[in-house]
């Protein structure tokens, strides 16, 4: 953790936060904060030294609890959000057991608290790290208050297939992006100094969990050591670097051995390469998971292993609470360390001042809840994820020219699901939806005939729709899936529209007007048989509170889309994985024989011998990074600073972004890098950075992007990262399969 304890610092702290009203954490020097450490570690017996390492559930009376937070049998709880129940539960633990530490509180603050946020892979389409990190402190701002100190947040597993549910959770294929979403995320959360409106974050799952063989959630995963390292392990790393104060382990287990025992990346990687000395929690239950992976034989066997491998805290096992005394006592675990687990977790509790200020004062957290600024953001950050995929002209719609909308299908008044997963705290009496956003502003203009009330309704409301559809000058369809639809273990092998979505969509075309299709979903949905039933397509994945004005501000043109896929979107579930940055193999796709164009008794290698499918070829519908705006932009005169590099210098890519239309917008610049020949192969291109440049009608910029070489280093054959040198490509484009690339080397 990397927070700068010096006087000089405190003073800051002290004068800022005397005017904001937020109390300072600050805890003195580095030194001074191993002194309380060791001097309190001293003081604790061996089974309050255990309770510090056990998390527990809340739920229901107070009393439950009561007696174990008096004896220091509970460290940590999650899942309560009272404020005057987490008050009361403090004043237990600081008044009533023997030694007076705080509980840490943690909560699934994932997407916001109360007002929410677009899901974390709706925020990755912004590509924008700073309005994420605004979103991640105003979601900290309205938790804290009501005195939760720690959220499960950010989720940074890098998810390649689209059935697998959790993508809705994260930043999507990217190692890149993920990691500067991370950053931001960690930032956002505990602030760029702690006090009290800092939220510890949790970076998880560690390691490797959105690979879940076929999509299916909690499955195995077979990463190597090289594949780690070089695709799923550096947002993890960038993110401790940024100051990642815990960190939680997966449910999969990689090449045989579930993360929770898993002593390399627990020991290795985390505490010996990346120096992490924060804490280190299990997921829910999945100490216990061990035995049913077959790594264990009963509780007290994995807790000896968990323990063993490096994790500080059980959440949900009751392994460590039940079987750690008895584990000390027979030398399976030595004191020394659940000494060092309890140091990681009072080093949060001592950073988050939560020994000076345990309780909230609950009036005021009540006020800072759905503030009008936290509202505004979240509509920003829902505007800035919406991604225009299609469009034949007819967006932005002109209200003028429009006397009658049809708002239809079953996400255009959805309150609850375009909040989408995760989202706990967020309440549906405070969403405003597509069509609450459009009745107020076109007052008498809007009929709402949903034709499907959910997705997976029958058809029996077609024929009024339809009949809507011809009495309205346009038609916005609201389509998608329901929160419930993705998310933890809400996996889907079919990825269509779910139900009879797309027949509604072909039926308001028959009609004759036309149909903007917007879809609200947790994941990349294979839209391409509905793309030629609408006259222009947007993505919302699930835009939560401030979704509906977010919406009509972009489809009116009061905004300009600006959002990129953080994901590759298939033509088809079969095709899944399937991603940009992959390896180039022996025998690349070059545009031969589709089924169509086969004829009977075809010779074995008639069609060609190289990768694709006979079906569906070897490309996706959109690319990563891939969006449209309102304008158009070129991108001209590419050039490098050298056409040589050393690896220690810094590469210098000049180019002119001009935006060729008559209106303002936004364009994701994207600078993508090719290793030709590696002592591995290596992926056809890599995400190197990303910036937004916002330019007026008819606006030409020239531009520079500065990537040190070092950011091409990987880890070859023999293991160790180095920039390997040789060959290069570079593209400077808006999405990752279009521009040209300029060439040079670094030697
Ligand atoms: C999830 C975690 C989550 C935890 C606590 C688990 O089921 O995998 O991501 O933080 O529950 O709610």
């Amino acid at each position: 953790m990397k927070y700068t304890r010096t006087l000089i610092l405190a003073v800051l702290i002290l004068l800022v936060t005397a005017c904001s009203g937020q109390k300072s954490t600050t805890v003195g020097s580095d030194a001074e904060l191993e002194k309380r450490i060791e001097k309190l570690l001293s003081r604790m017996t061996l089974s309050e030294k255990i309770g510090q390492m056990n998390q527990v559930s809340a739920g229901g009376e107070i009393s439950n609890y009561a007696e174990a937070l008096r004896n220091g049998q509970i460290g940590s709880i999650l899942n309560e959000v009272d404020p005057v129940k987490i008050n009361e539960f403090q004043r237990i633990c600081m008044e009533e057991s023997r030694l007076g530490i705080p509980l840490l509180v943690g909560r699934d603050v994932i997407h916001g608290f109360h007002t929410i946020f677009p899901i974390p892979l709706g925020l990755a389409a912004t590509f924008d790290p700073a309005l994420v990190e605004e979103g991640a402190r105003i979601a900290s701002l309205e938790a804290t208050a009501q005195g939760v100190r720690w959220t499960f947040s950010p989720m940074l597993d890098i998810a390649r297939d689209p059935r697998w549910g959790r993508i809705a959770e994260g930043s999507g294929e990217d190692t890149y992006l993920d990691a500067r979403m991370a950053e931001a995320m960690v930032r956002g959360y505990q602030g760029t100094v702690l006090d009290t409106t800092s939220m510890a974050a949790c970076i998880k799952h560690f390691v490797g969990y959105g690979a879940a063989e076929g999509g299916r959630d909690y499955n195995s995963t077979f990463l190597t050591e090289r594949q780690l390292r070089n695709i799923y392990l550096p947002p993890f790393e960038a993110a401790v670097k940024a100051g990642a104060m815990t960190l939680m382990t997966s449910f999969n287990d990689n090449d045989g051995v579930p993360s929770t025992g898993n002593t390399f990346i627990l020991k290795d990687v985390l505490r010996d390469e990346w120096s992490f000395d924060g804490l280190v929690v299990t997921d829910w239950n999945s100490m216990g998971e061990m035995i049913a992976h077959g790594f264990g034989v009963d509780r007290k066997d994995v807790a000896s292993k968990a323990v063993n491998a490096g994790v500080d805290m059980d959440m949900m096992t009751f392994g460590f609470i039940s079987h750690l005394e008895e584990l000390v006592a027979s030398g399976a675990v030595k004191e020394s360390v659940i000494d060092e687990a309890v140091r990681h977790i009072l080093r949060v509790k001592f950073l988050l001042g939560l020994f000076e200020h345990p309780y909230v004062d609950v009036a005021q957290g009540q006020a800072v809840q759905y503030d009008q600024s936290h509202l505004e953001a979240a509509r920003r950050t829902a505007e800035e994820s919406a991604i225009l995929l299609k469009n034949d002209g007819v967006l932005p719609l002109k209200a003028d020219d429009i006397r009658t909308i049809l708002v239809t299908g079953p996400m255009a008044n959805a309150p609850h699901d375009q909040l989408g997963t995760w989202s706990f705290d967020g309440e549906k009496s405070h969403t405003i939806t597509p069509l609450q956003a459009l009745r107020e502003r076109f007052p008498g203009k809007v009929i709402y005939v949903p034709g499907l009330r959910y997705s997976r309704e029958n058809r029996d409301r077609f024929d009024d729709v339809v009949a809507a559809a011809r009495r309205a000058d346009v038609v916005l369809a609201f389509l998608g899936e329901e929160a419930i639809l993705s998310g933890e273990a809400h996996c889907l092998a079919d990825l269509n529209l779910i139900g009879s979505q797309s027949e509604l969509l072909a039926a308001l075309k028959a009609a004759g007007k036309p149909v903007v299709a917007t879809v609200m979903a947790g994941r990349p949905l294979t839209i391409e048989r509905d793309l030629p039933n609408c006259r222009a397509m947007v993505y919302a994945f699930h835009p939560g509170t401030m979704g509906g004005p977010a919406l009509a501000n972009i489809l009116f043109g009061d905004v300009n889309p600006s959002g990129k896929t953080p994901v590759t979107f298939l033509r088809t579930v079969g095709q899944a994985p399937l991603y940009y940055a992959h390896n180039m193999t022996g025998r690349p796709y070059n545009g031969e024989t589709l089924l169509a164009a086969i004829e009977t008794e075809a010779g074995q290698t008639s069609l060609g011998n190289t990768s694709y499918y006979l079906d569906y070829g070897a490309y996706p519908l959109f690319p990563f990074g891939y969006g449209l705006s309102y304008t158009t932009f070129s991108y001209s005169g590419i050039s490098l600073g050298q056409t040589v590099y050393r690896p220690d210098d810094i590469l210098e890519v000049s180019f002119t972004l001009s935006n060729m239309g008559e209106r303002e917008g936004t364009e994701v610049v994207q600078v993508y890098v090719r290793d030709l020949v590696g002592s591995i192969t290596r992926p056809v291109k890599e995400l190197k950075a990303f910036e937004r440049v916002r330019l007026d009608a008819g606006e030409s910029r020239s531009l520079t992007v500065r990537i040190p070489v070092s950011d091409l280093a990987f880890y070859g054959l023999d293991g160790v990262k180095k920039v390997e040198t040789g060959d290069f490509q570079l593209w400077v484009a808006g999405d990752s399969a279009s521009g040209e690339p300029v060439s040079f080397k670094v030697q």
